[in-house]
């Protein structure tokens, strides 16, 4: 078997390449698939190749390649972790990934990593609950403060409004997790350097642009391409993809803050353990079939809804119409729109609990991304969190429901809904 060449590799697709780049068998006895790298510690030829490799991982000297800065210790690098952070980079078209132990310590070590005291955020809401809360109950102790705006079509013009020399990020979920609600990335990068514009001789500027893309990436949207500093996921939910594994990603294209992420990762230790980078990394290989049928399914599920009596409102992006405003938004960001299906049910909690209570096939748990569908409340459970004026701008109601699609039978999950919905 020949090597592939770099201008080759160049020209293939990520379902392709998910299955090989970043790993050589004859470094590891010809074995097809990655081994798990069980070790805390690696070996080093000699003692001035240590003395290199750490001073590489302080950041002395021009940036590098990973896998040519010399495998030190697991909790600073490991193979496992870098095949899957180089087949993520790969997935979202950017330069390099970092892998955490979960979303939320990609989210957590990144805004650590990139802020200091008396800097100031934007916020588009609704974020996860956990984002939230680590915002305003963690970051606010360490004198870091957030403005939050709606979601939406006039996000920019409401987060100009809060702009000040001292606005560090606008951090951005997209969709928004648990509305679909659509933020123009592009208008809140023009935003960004508006305000703050890139250095002459590139670099990034001061105002960094977060985006969370763990509903819709990196399958049906790339938020680098329109101006994404900074690109995070809950690995556990579309890349791990079986409710098996809990990890996160933080990726990036400036070299300082790639460092400036690997340096926080390995202070505060936030590294996924070799074997829940390996899962991950066999989960990326059917990333994109999991997702198109998953998404397949949603738009059938959310057809059902949109008719269904005791539905108020589906929230799905499949469902937009042109004269929608966020339509423009999904037509330029998206190639897709996923498999989170978030729908009023006619009532309130009581209503909302009673079809909950009443599913068969689809569980009752938190999370999504799974091959398996998932439904829950978010005001009482993933987003219970909230600040009631944070729940309020998420248009997170008491009659709120979402649904995570998975890859059953599309049939087989509108008779289950339809079931639960004729016990309400
Ligand atoms: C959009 C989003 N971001 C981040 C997280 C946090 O990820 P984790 O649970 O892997 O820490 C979640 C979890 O549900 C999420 O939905």
């Amino acid at each position: 078997m020949s090597k592939l060449t770099e201008s080759e590799i160049a020209r293939l697709h990520p379902e392709t390449l998910a299955l090989s780049l970043g790993f050589d068998p004859f470094l590891s006895e010809g074995a097809v698939k990655p081994p798990v790298f069980l070790t805390s510690t690696f070996a080093f030829h000699t003692a001035a190749d240590g003395k290199q490799f750490f001073a590489w991982a302080h950041g002395e000297g021009p940036p590098r390649a990973k896998h040519d800065m010399g495998l030190i210790y697991s909790r600073l690098n490991n193979p496992n972790l870098e095949i899957f952070e180089e087949r993520v980079a790969m997935w979202e078209g950017m330069k390099d990934a970092y892998s955490f132990s979960s979303g939320m310590a990609a989210i957590a070590t990144t805004l650590l990593a990139t802020h200091r005291p008396g800097d100031e955020m934007i916020v588009c809401a609704p974020v996860y609950g956990g984002t939230d809360a680590f915002i305003h109950h963690f970051l606010a102790r360490f004198g870091i403060s957030a403005h939050f705006v709606r979601a939406g079509t006039d996000a920019p013009a409401q987060a100009e409004r809060y702009i000040t020399p001292l606005t560090r990020s606008i951090f951005i979920e997209s969709p928004a997790n648990p509305n679909n609600r659509l933020t123009d990335i592009g208008a809140m990068k023009a935003l960004a350097l508006r305000h703050a514009p890139a250095p002459s001789g590139g670099g990034t500027s001061r105002i960094l642009l977060m985006v969370d893309n763990t509903m819709a990436g990196p399958v049906f949207a790339h938020p680098a391409r329109a101006g994404a500093d900074i690109v995070l996921y809950s690995a556990t939910k579309f890349l791990g993809g079986h409710s098996d594994v809990v990890g996160g990603v933080a990726l990036a294209n400036d070299p300082a803050l790639l460092t400036a992420i690997a340096q926080h990762r390995a202070m505060l230790g936030g590294m996924p353990n070799p074997y829940t980078a390996w899962l991950l990394t066999r989960s990326l290989e059917t990333l994109k079939i999991r997702a198109e049928q998953q998404q397949t399914n949603a738009g059938q599920v959310a057809a059902f809804l949109a008719t269904h009596p005791k539905v108020r409102k589906v929230c799905y992006l499949g469902l937009l119409r042109p004269d929608d405003p966020e339509y423009a938004i999904y037509q330029k960001q998206q190639s897709g729109p996923g498999s989170l299906v978030s729908f009023y049910i006619r009532g309130g909690e009581k209503e909302a609990f009673a079809f909950l209570d009443h599913l068969k096939i689809f569980h009752l748990a938190v999370s999504l991304g799974s091959t398996e569908s998932l439904a829950q409340h978010p005001a009482t459970m993933t987003h219970s969190g909230l600040t009631p004026e944070d729940r309020q701008l998420g248009e997170i109601s008491d009659d709120l429901v979402r649904l995570s699609i998975g890859i059953e039978h599309a049939d087989d999950l509108i008779w289950d809904l339809g079931q639960a919905l004729a016990q309400v």
